[in-house]
């Protein structure tokens, strides 16, 4: 049963000195085991703490690649090995290098959803959550801002005293949302708050009460005083509002809005690569982790 393996993963846990991290769009019981669940950028502050010498990612692969480089000395294991981030896959280092060469005194913002490979020739990560902050606050004034465009987007909104140059990469979970669904939804609930991440089309985001991150978003419905929201994100996030607050009412945007490598990961997996059975081990040459952990220390110094 779920809790009995729940249990096991607990006790294990405690004997082998691991440190569980959970993003946010995980399901339920792997969150409920979790040290710690969040957004990529509160997952990248917690890799950087964490005492133990041990920690299990259970989200995709730029994130578990995120704690190796910022904790070289630990041992850092991907859940599930087949977890990737199609937008992270989208920008190669070569390609964009050439992009950068025709945008001279611009600086390189990278998405955190970014390969290893990419991030070393990056200037500084952001993450849904950090993004305005981290834009407002670098000298640059030019910013070529990759992979996705409706991030991008709504950050250049958001920062009008900067000049963007966007790149059309993106989220094909959040990207195959459209203003349609959107106005469906917001007619089938017309009572509701609509809840929606920058990951979302422009079109998408207008019609939002609010945007934000995974965690925005769930800050945004516990203390809102509404009673009913549409929750423009990975639908786990619907579920982890149910639970946490049982007397309101969270729809989802979409039965579309789920990411498949996000619920790759399952609870098993997690006790197999705990055991040493599965999961996969992290392993960065050091010239690439020194050279990409620098533009996650500058997301760091700027996100605060
Ligand atoms: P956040 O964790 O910043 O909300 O981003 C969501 C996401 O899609 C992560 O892959
Ligand atoms: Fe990547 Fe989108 Fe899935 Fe996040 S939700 S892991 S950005 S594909």
């Amino acid at each position: 049963m779920i809790k009995d393996l729940q249990q096991e993963i607990l006790k294990l846990k405690k004997e082998r000195d691991i440190c569980i991290l959970a993003h946010s769009y995980m399901s339920e019981d792997i969150c409920e085991i979790a040290d710690f669940t969040g957004d990529s950028y509160a997952l990248s502050l917690k890799a950087k703490s964490a005492p133990q010498k041990t920690v299990i990612m259970c989200g995709v692969r730029f994130m578990a690649e995120t704690v190796k480089m910022l904790s070289p000395q630990k041992r850092v294991f991907l859940a599930n090995p087949d977890a990737g981030c199609p937008m992270a896959e989208q920008m190669d280092r070569e390609v964009i290098a050439e992009v950068k060469k025709m945008y001279p005194g611009y600086a390189l913002v990278a998405y955190i959803n970014t390969t290893a490979e990419l991030k070393t020739i990056s200037d500084v990560c952001v993450t849904s959550s950090s993004a305005v902050k981290i834009c407002r606050a670098i000298p640059q004034k030019n910013i070529l801002f990759i992979p996705d465009i409706n991030l991008g987007t709504y950050v250049k909104e958001q920062v009008p005293e900067k000049n963007f140059k966007l790149l059309s990469g993106g989220c094909p979970t959040h990207a195959k949302i459209d203003v349609e669904d959107a106005l469906a939804a917001k007619a089938a609930h017309p009572g509701a708050l609509f809840l929606v991440h920058p990951e979302c089309r422009p079109e998408v985001t207008k019609l939002a009460d609010y945007i934000g991150s995974t965690s925005g978003i769930m800050e945004f419905a516990e203390k809102s005083e509404a009673k009913e929201f549409i929750i423009g994100t990975e639908n786990a996030i619907v579920q982890h509002l149910q639970f946490k607050c049982p007397q309101k009412k969270f729809y989802a945007l979409s039965k579309d809005l789920v990411c498949h490598n996000m619920k790759a990961t399952t609870l098993p997996d997690v006790y197999a690569c705990m055991l040493g059975n599965g999961g996969e081990e992290i392993v960065m040459d050091e010239a690439t982790r020194a050279a990409a952990v620098k533009c996650i220390e500058k997301m760091i110094e700027y996100g605060g």
